[in-house]
């Protein structure tokens, strides 16, 4: 049977739409390659949020195209947000590309479409249709059928919330992936019970705007009643699938925004003890005049009352953050705001990323008037504030001992185990024989790093 290898650039909604790719092309009898070098079909799930995304990935399906000629039956495929933003242009970028499909097409099609390119097939070429049929419960459970379980990872990820209707001024998401649609909570909680009968300890529910959960064309169904009293979508959601799935012992959901951030949020936050104290929490800029024309729905004030709402109401919380540097207009004295308010806000992480603009986005009209060096001078600066805060923010874990899921060797040194705490800390520890990755264990923590913590098994407490 032939091999199939997938590669995957983008958000975690991509790593999540890849492995649903991989295990439909599993219960089809495909392989998974044991390299890229070895497999007869390479799939690029493609990003399209940045112009480095898309340049990498053109990059690599051009490469594979041309490692074509000594393995002329290769198939190349083109999946994820890159083939709805360039349509059937990019069988002229890209030359010997077998079919590209757009991200909510792809799960259905995906074996149809491998077969007829091994066939010899060029060309094949199909965008998301907004009815298309998602890749959600129904049909992943059909294609993982006859699949061993416990075979996935110990942390997960399940969608909740397809597209995007935010339209922020820069971004090219809710082009790429269509208008906002929330999926029937019964769809989620069988997806998550799937994921934990395969072995999933931690799941993270994902949406672009994840708190807009059920606020778009949707009524939540009356048969689920909420015994906490949450009447808000999101929160009933977490009870639900907290209760309805014991086995999942962190839920997580991404990424949020301060408009999300409600009072019964904040409670299910608290009073689930699934629910992990954890929140990524975009900001974008500090700049009031920054965060208007970005079109983000608030201002500085809003972001630090949500930041201080978790803060009261979710003990140890910890929160990450997006910003983007060089917006267009973006002046010094923008910038030092938005290092101001990060300051305030106590990141214990963030994301920073040099201002692309993307075509078709509103933003993309103005001119990128912040030149490429100042624009890193911003993201290292950024950085450095990041480290000394994320350094402050961890060294308060030194002393304390914390509840980690142990997910395997760590990268750095494999001799060590890595796993993480329910804030998202990752903790680098010994691990002692017969230790599973998927095993919660107590690790107390000696020292502190500004992304990772380190200690020692707390062997008294390890629980099985
Ligand atoms: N839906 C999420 C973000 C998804 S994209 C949210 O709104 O929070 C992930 C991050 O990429 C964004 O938070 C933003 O910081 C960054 N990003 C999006 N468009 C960008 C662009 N045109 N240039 C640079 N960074 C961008
Ligand atoms: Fe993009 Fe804004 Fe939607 Fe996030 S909320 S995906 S930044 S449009
Ligand atoms: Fe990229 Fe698409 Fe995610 S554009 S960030 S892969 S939704």
């Amino acid at each position: 049977m032939p091999a199939f290898s997938i590669h995957t650039y983008g958000c975690q909604m991509n790593v999540r739409d890849s492995d649903l790719l991989a295990r439909r092309l599993r219960a089809a009898g495909f392989a998974e390659a044991a390299s890229e070098d070895e497999a007869d079909v390479v799939l690029v799930n493609s990003c399209s949020v940045r112009e480095k995304a898309e340049e990498k990935a053109i990059g690599k399906l051009g490469m594979l195209c041309a490692a074509r000629r000594g393995r002329p039956g290769l198939v190349v495929g083109l999946t994820g947000c890159m083939a709805n933003r360039l349509g059937p242009d990019v069988f002229g970028l890209v030359p010997g590309l077998s079919f590209s499909v757009g991200p909510r097409a792809a799960g259905p099609a995906i074996v149809s479409l491998v077969e007829r390119a091994l066939a010899g097939e060029r060309g094949l070429f199909l965008a998301d249709a907004n009815r298309a049929r998602p890749m959600d419960a129904e049909t992943t459970k059909e294609a993982g059928a006859g699949e061993p379980h416990g075979s996935s990872a110990p942390a997960s990820f399940v969608t909740i919330l397809y597209g995007c209707n935010q339209r922020c001024s820069y971004c090219i998401v809710p082009s790429v992936r269509g208008s906002e649609e929330s999926r029937d909570p019964r769809a989620i909680v069988a997806e998550v019970r799937e994921e934990a009968a395969r072995g999933a300890k931690d799941v993270c529910l994902l949406g672009q705007s994840v708190m807009r959960y059920g606020r778009m064309g949707f009524a939540w169904p009356e048969a689920l009643p909420s015994p906490m009293g949450f009447s808000e979508p999101l929160p009933r959601l977490l009870e639900l699938v907290a209760r309805e799935v014991p086995e999942v012992r962190r839920l997580r959901f991404t990424s949020g925004h301060p408009s999300g951030v409600t009072d019964e949020l904040v409670r299910a936050m608290r009073e689930i003890p699934a629910v992990c104290p954890h929140l990524h929490l975009p900001m974008q800029s500090g700049s009031d005049r920054i965060l208007r024309e970005m079109r983000r729905g608030y201002d500085s004030a809003r972001y630090l009352a949500a930041v201080r709402r978790l803060r009261e109401g979710v003990p140890d919380i910890a929160i990450t953050t997006d910003i983007i540097v060089g917006y267009p207009g973006e002046t010094e004295e923008d910038f030092e705001s938005t290092r101001r308010v990060m300051e305030e806000a106590g990141f214990d992480n963030a994301f920073v990323f040099k201002y692309s603009p993307r075509p078709g986005t509103p933003s993309a009209l103005l001119e990128d008037d912040v030149t490429d060096e100042e624009k890193r001078r911003r993201d290292q600066i950024l950085l450095a504030d990041q480290d000394a805060r994320g350094q402050r923010c961890n060294d308060r874990w030194v002393g304390r001992t914390v509840d980690v899921l142990a997910e395997g060797p760590s990268l750095r040194n494999p001799a060590r185990w890595s796993g993480r705490t329910g804030q998202n800390k990752i903790v680098v520890f010994d691990p002692a024989p017969g230790l599973r990755a998927g095993d919660f264990v107590r690790v107390s923590v000696s020292s502190a790093r500004p992304q990772t913590l380190y200690g020692a098994l707390d062997t008294a407490q390890t629980r099985p």
